[in-house]
C-alpha cells in the first residue's frame, strides 16, 4: 500500500503548483499527475459537468494504483469534493479547506480577498469553510477568469498578465484584506503580478502549499506514507503533451521527460486499454 501513488488532477497545469508542494515536502512519494487539458477551463463549465470531468479522472488514476487522491484543482473541489469522498474507495483531499483554515489564522484584520474561477466563487465554498471556522470573518470574493487561459499559454510574464491583474484586483487595494487567498491553482504561476497590484502588505495563500501538509497529515494517520527511497513522477494529458512539457518544467524548474497523451476518459476506454 505504502508504495502506491498519490493521485492528482487538474484541468491542466494549474495543479502543478499542488503537485510541487507535495513533492517538496514528501519526496519519497510517488506521484500520478493528470492534466485535462482537451477540456481546461473548467471554471467556466456548470457544476454537472465539473462532476462528470471529477469522476472521469478519478478512475482513471485510480487504474493506475493510488493510495489517496489529490483534487489538485479549486473549482473541482468546490463541487466534486463531496461525491468524490462518498463514492471513492481512498481518501480524498481538497485544496479549500486546508486554504481556508490557514487564512483564517492568519488574518488580522478579519477581512479575506478569494480570488478563483467562476464555478468556484458562485460555488461560495471559501465563504462556507472560512465561516464554519470564524463566522464574523469578512469574505471578498472576485472570479478571475482570464487567469487561466493566460497560464496555460504560458504569458505569465506578458503585459497582458499585468493589464488583467490591474483590472481584476486593483478593487482589493483599499478594501482592508491583509490577506488574499489564490483559490484556483493555476494562480500561483502568477504570484508575482498578484502580489505588485495587491500590494506586498497583503499576506499571499497558495492553495498547493496548505494541502500539501493535509496529505502529509492524512498519510500518516492512515499509516500509508512512504518512507524510503526516490518518488518518481508520471504525467498524462489529454491534449498538447509539448506545451504542457514546455510550460510544466518551466514552472517546475525541472525538466519534464515524458507527458503520455490519454486519448478519453471515458471509463469504457480506459478499461479496454489497461
Ligand atoms: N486550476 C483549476 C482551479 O483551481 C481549474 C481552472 C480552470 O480550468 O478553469 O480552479
Amino acid at each position: 500500500m505504502k508504495n502506491l501513488s498519490i493521485g492528482m488532477f487538474d484541468s491542466g497545469v494549474g495543479g502543478l503548483t499542488v503537485l510541487k508542494e507535495v513533492k517538496n515536502l514528501l519526496p519519497m512519494e510517488n506521484i500520478v499527475y493528470l492534466g485535462d487539458t482537451a477540456r481546461v477551463p473548467y471554471g467556466n463549465r456548470s457544476p454537472q459537468t465539473i462532476i462528470r470531468y471529477a469522476m472521469e479522472s478519478s478512475l482513471f488514476l485510480l487504474t493506475k494504483g493510488i493510495k489517496i487522491l489529490v483534487i489538485a484543482c479549486n473549482t473541482s473541489s468546490a463541487i466534486a469534493l463531496k461525491i468524490l469522498s462518498k463514492k471513492l474507495p481512498i481518501p480524498v483531499i481538497g485544496v479549500i479547506e486546508p486554504a481556508a483554515k490557514t487564512a483564517v489564522m492568519t488574518t488580522k484584520t478579519n477581512k479575506i480577498g478569494i480570488i478563483g474561477t467562476k464555478a468556484t466563487i458562485k460555488s461560495k465554498a471559501y465563504e462556507r469553510s472560512i465561516k464554519e471556522l470564524k463566522p464574523n470573518m469578512e469574505v471578498i470574493s472576485k472570479p478571475c477568469p482570464l487567469f487561466v487561459p493566460i497560464v496555460e499559454e504560458g504569458l505569465e510574464k506578458d503585459e497582458v498578465a499585468f493589464i488583467m491583474a490591474e483590472k481584476y484586483l486593483r478593487e482589493f487595494r483599499d478594501s482592508g484584506i491583509d490577506t488574499l487567498i489564490m483559490g484556483c491553482t493555476h494562480y500561483p504561476i502568477l504570484e508575482d503580478v498578484i502580489k505588485k497590484v495587491v500590494g506586498e502588505h497583503v499576506n499571499i495563500i497558495n492553495t498547493g502549499k496548505e494541502t500539501a501538509k493535509d496529505v502529509e497529515k492524512c498519510l500518516k494517520e492512515k499509516g500509508i506514507l512512504k518512507t524510503k527511497g526516490k518518488g518518481l513522477c508520471q504525467f498524462y494529458v489529454t491534449d498538447a503533451p509539448e506545451t504542457f512539457k514546455e510550460i510544466g518544467g518551466r514552472f517546475l524548474k525541472s525538466q519534464i521527460s515524458t507527458v503520455k497523451y490519454i486519448k478519453s476518459l471515458d471509463f469504457k476506454d480506459i478499461i479496454f486499454r489497461r
